[in-house]
């Protein structure tokens, strides 16, 4: 009897090992990240994922639940980093920029919890924003959808986030629907926050008695976060210029598109004059494609408690904006893993002070030497003891004042879109190498620079959609990359200068 138990407990040592070797798999770190004092690991959590969008936290089953931008929701459990298939969404319309965006998953301590979803349908010809709830049970299934919302939709500028705030209500962040008057028309549903209940139905103390809107004047949000006294933060696309961080209030009119970022022309301050508008805490030009964000209010990490951490898909770096006491400012910008992991999309923190955020680097506008084998990706963040991996530092963010040459011009205006080696991207972009236009008469390049360019047939390709007007730019600046892009990618024509400018101003 007493050997049988003996070769009982022998058989179940290795089981149990390999079972504890399971539930705490740890991954190599692939870089240390140096802070003032901290020091943080960087870790693979998940590879080969196809263009996560969304990033949510399961506290009950402690994984990481995410959206794929084609339609699927999948589990990362945090321990074993298995990755599960929680659910295929059948109806999702995946175009481009279109699909299964954001995600809130509410997890209240007593009562039923709920995943909101936003995503793009069609119907017919037509292409619909919806926000659908999901009853989410205790281990992670999905049932029970509800239409709470569906707005209309447009092939880009459909946003959008969600978050159950504070309030326990349910924020929506709708894209304009590339409309020139949804968002400042205050009964459209699009550029808009929306506020709703749970349940769907409008708050009795909405702002405006039986609307969902909350506040208005928005081109396309692609973050939305809140801190821990629900104060509201949004960033967003501008054009070719502003993106923005915005503090959400309700019934303010952000200005969206008669204001871009800061009111700083004459003709904006003529408009907010006529009627208050309110200005972003933070712009950038050049733009840096702000997209997710989430509030870190740990003292885990002490040097970004109280900050804004913004994932940027054109910039490719994940930002550390420290706000203000009061939350009302950003005082301290930071840049971390600039060009190193690709285009970023969504960033998660955890109750515990873990970082997750995800690249986005197997989406519609890949940068030059992405995608990975391993792409997409979901990182990890952590604090911990010393350095055990080829240690990088944040840095500060570069300021944009000072006039740069032709080659940084173009990478800061014009590569996101033509490429650094100015080829384009196949039917979206077109190349500018051996352009007629580029190395043509000096006035047609210059207004299509100045004016922007919509609707042209160029070659045999008519492209979706249209080239921004980079009036913005100083005179010495446009030529600089007019030279610039006449004398790279194998073009070739004479210089442009300061007299064929003049005249078109
Ligand atoms: C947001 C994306 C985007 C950015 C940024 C952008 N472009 Fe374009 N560009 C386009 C698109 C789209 C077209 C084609 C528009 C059409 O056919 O109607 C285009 C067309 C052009 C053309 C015409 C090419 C031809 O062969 O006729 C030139 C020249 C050009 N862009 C130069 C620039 C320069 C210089 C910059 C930077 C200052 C820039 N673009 C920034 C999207 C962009």
């Amino acid at each position: 009897m007493k050997k049988q138990t003996y070769i009982w407990l022998v058989s179940l040592i290795p089981l149990l090992s390999s079972c504890s070797s399971e539930t705490e798999k740890e991954s190599k770190p692939i870089n240390s990240i140096q802070l003032e004092h901290s020091i943080l690991s960087l870790t693979k959590e998940a590879t080969k994922l196809h263009v996560p969008w969304d990033l949510q936290y399961d506290r009950i089953n402690d994984a990481i639940l995410f959206s794929e931008i084609g339609g699927s929701i999948r589990r990362l459990d945090t321990k074993t980093k298995k990755v599960t298939l929680v659910d295929s969404l059948t109806d999702v319309y995946h175009q481009r920029t279109l699909g299964l965006l954001g995600m809130a998953l509410y997890q209240p301590e007593k009562q039923q919890a709920y995943l909101y979803l936003s995503y793009t349908s069609k119907k017919d010809s037509l292409i619909f924003s919806n926000l659908y709830r999901y009853e989410y049970s205790p281990e992670g299934k999905l049932a029970h959808p509800k239409l709470l919302l569906q707005i209309p939709g447009n092939t880009g500028h459909n946003g959008s986030r969600v978050i159950v705030s504070t309030d326990q209500k349910v924020y929506w962040a709708t894209g304009d629907a590339a409309s020139d008057t949804f968002a400042q028309d205050s009964t459209s549903l699009n550029g808009k926050i929306l506020r709703l209940n749970l349940d769907g139905s409008i708050p009795k103390d909405n702002p405006i008695a039986n609307s969902y809107v909350y506040a208005w004047g928005f081109r396309n949000m692609q973050g939305l976060t809140h801190d821990e006294k629900g104060l509201i933060y949004t960033s967003e696309h501008g054009d070719a210029i502003e993106d923005e961080i915005n503090l959400i209030q309700p019934l303010k009119n952000y200005g969206w598109p008669q204001i871009e970022g800061m009111i700083d022309t004459e003709k904006e301050k003529a408009i907010a004059k006529k009627s208050p508008r309110q200005e972003p805490i933070k712009s950038w030009t050049p733009v840096v494609a702000p997209s997710g964000m989430a509030y870190y209010g740990f003292g885990v990490i002490p040097e970004w408690q109280h900050s804004l951490l913004l994932a940027t898909l054109k910039n490719q770096s994940l930002r550390i904006l420290k706000l203000s006491a009061d939350g009302q400012q950003i005082v301290d910008e930071k840049v971390l893993f600039k060009d190193q992991l690709g285009r970023l999309r969504s960033v998660l923190t955890l109750p515990n002070g873990d970082i997750y955020f995800c690249s986005s680097n197997r989406d519609w506008n890949p940068q030059k030497g992405f995608p990975k084998p391993d792409d997409d990706v979901i990182y990890r963040l952590r604090i911990a003891d010393k350095a055990t991996a080829p240690i990088i530092r944040p840095l500060a963010a570069a300021s944009a004042k000072q006039v740069k040459s032709g080659q940084a011009l173009y990478e800061a205006y014009c590569a996101s879109c033509h490429k650094t080696d100015g080829k384009g991207l196949t039917n979206t972009f077109p190349p500018l190498a051996n352009s007629s236009l580029v190395q043509g008469n000096p006035k047609d390049l210059l207004k299509v620079i100045l004016q922007g360019l919509k609707d042209k047939k160029i070659g045999t390709i008519k492209y979706e959609s249209a080239m921004p007007s980079f009036s913005f730019l100083k005179d010495e600046e446009i030529i600089e990359i007019s030279n610039y892009i006449r004398s790279h990618f194998g073009n070739s024509a004479s210089k442009i200068n300061q007299q064929h400018l003049t005249s078109l101003r």
